[in-house]
């Protein structure tokens, strides 16, 4: 409390005046976004992807490093004194919410996003931290050298690489389960490819404790694996393994099931690429 208070009788009046008038006052559409690369991707942050991006495209204009009010992007941050709860608690505060309204809303997603994280013990993440890839895209493969050719037929070794998710969600058919993805050979593994992933790999669930609490089979042909579980993926990591050897592990904790949206083939919000087997 102590802690809040104190920020905002520091920063409360410079606060206001700068944020509340740095876009009023631009005219011609030039309004200048201090830190507008500050955390843009999450590099560096010490957060999980998901928490970094909220906070990066919600909070950041003000709560950027540097910027005016306390700043709201490291781990550090979030996790000094009761900052975090502070943060939830704002973003749910209907009278007086932040972002405040006049520079717009928190999301049902982004309240979801921040709590899960809250809830599971504000875990550090290293979203970006491992590597985010190189600035040119790397070249793709396809080390099987056949690709799925059925196009939206309903098979478990469908469209390889491509968001399950964000396809079975606008769908009338494709089932929604709680995580769906595609483990590759290779980091830059062409979509469609088919990954031939060898037999007795599973992709393993593990909650924030560090528990496995679901164990999806790998397809051989395609690479492809889901949970035959619905409902919210919670906060988790994940790692493949191979005949119970642990192939690679995701240190981070997520909070969308759809993998391939992040593990595209050069790699979004952090993820180096594809999940290797
Ligand atoms: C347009 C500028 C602006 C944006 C965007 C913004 N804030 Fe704020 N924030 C402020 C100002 C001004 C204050 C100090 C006055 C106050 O507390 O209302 C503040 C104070 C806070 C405080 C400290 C006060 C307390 O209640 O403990 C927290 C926490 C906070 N903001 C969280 C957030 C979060 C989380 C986001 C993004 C989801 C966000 N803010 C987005 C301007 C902004
Ligand atoms: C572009 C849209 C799209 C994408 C991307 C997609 N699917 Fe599907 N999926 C569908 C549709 C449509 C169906 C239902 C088709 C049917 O009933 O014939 C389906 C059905 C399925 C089924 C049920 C199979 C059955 O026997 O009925 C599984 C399992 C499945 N998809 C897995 C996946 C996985 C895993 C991925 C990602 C690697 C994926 N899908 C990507 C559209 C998609
Ligand atoms: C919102 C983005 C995002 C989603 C969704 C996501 N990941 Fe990751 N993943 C990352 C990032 C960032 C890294 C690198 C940092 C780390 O390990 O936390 C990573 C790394 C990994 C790694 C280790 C490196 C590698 O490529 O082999 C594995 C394994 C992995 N993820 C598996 C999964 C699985 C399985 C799912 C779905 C159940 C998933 N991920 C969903 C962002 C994501």
């Amino acid at each position: 409390m102590k802690q809040s208070i104190l920020w905002a009788a520091i920063t409360g009046s410079l606060v206001i005046a700068a944020c509340a008038g740095g876009p009023a006052v631009s005219g011609g559409g030039t309004a200048s976004t201090p830190d507008a690369d500050a955390g843009t991707s999450g590099a560096g942050t010490g957060l999980p992807c998901d928490v970094a991006q909220v906070l990066s495209s919600k909070c950041a204009s003000c709560h950027g490093s540097g910027a005016q009010a306390p700043s709201l992007v490291t781990y550090a941050d979030l996790t000094t004194g009761n900052v975090a709860d502070r943060v939830l608690a704002r973003m749910q505060d209907t009278a007086s919410p932040m972002p405040p309204s006049y520079a717009g809303t928190s999301s049902a997603a982004d309240i979801a996003t921040i709590q899960a994280w809250v809830t599971a013990g504000k875990l550090a993440g290293s979203c970006g931290d491992v590597d985010a890839g190189p600035a040119t895209p790397a070249p793709t493969t396809c080390a099987s050298n056949a690709s799925w050719t059925r196009g939206n037929r309903g098979s478990e070794d469908m469209n390889p690489g491509t968001a399950c998710l964000q396809c079975h969600n606008s769908s009338v058919d494709g089932p929604v389960t709680r995580y769906m993805g595609t483990a590759f050979p290779a980091l830059h593994e062409k979509d469609l490819c088919n990954a031939r992933a060898p037999v007795g790999a599973t992709v393993e669930i593990l909650n924030a404790a560090g528990t496995v609490v679901d164990t999806l089979p790998v397809s051989p042909i395609s690479g492809n694996f889901f949970s035959l579980r619905t409902g919210s993926a919670g906060s988790y990591r994940a790692r493949v393994m191979v005949n119970g050897a642990k192939v690679s592990e995701m240190v981070g904790l997520q909070t969308n099931g759809d993998c391939n949206t992040c593990h595209t083939e050069q790699g979004t919000q952090g993820a180096p690429g594809r999940i290797i087997y």
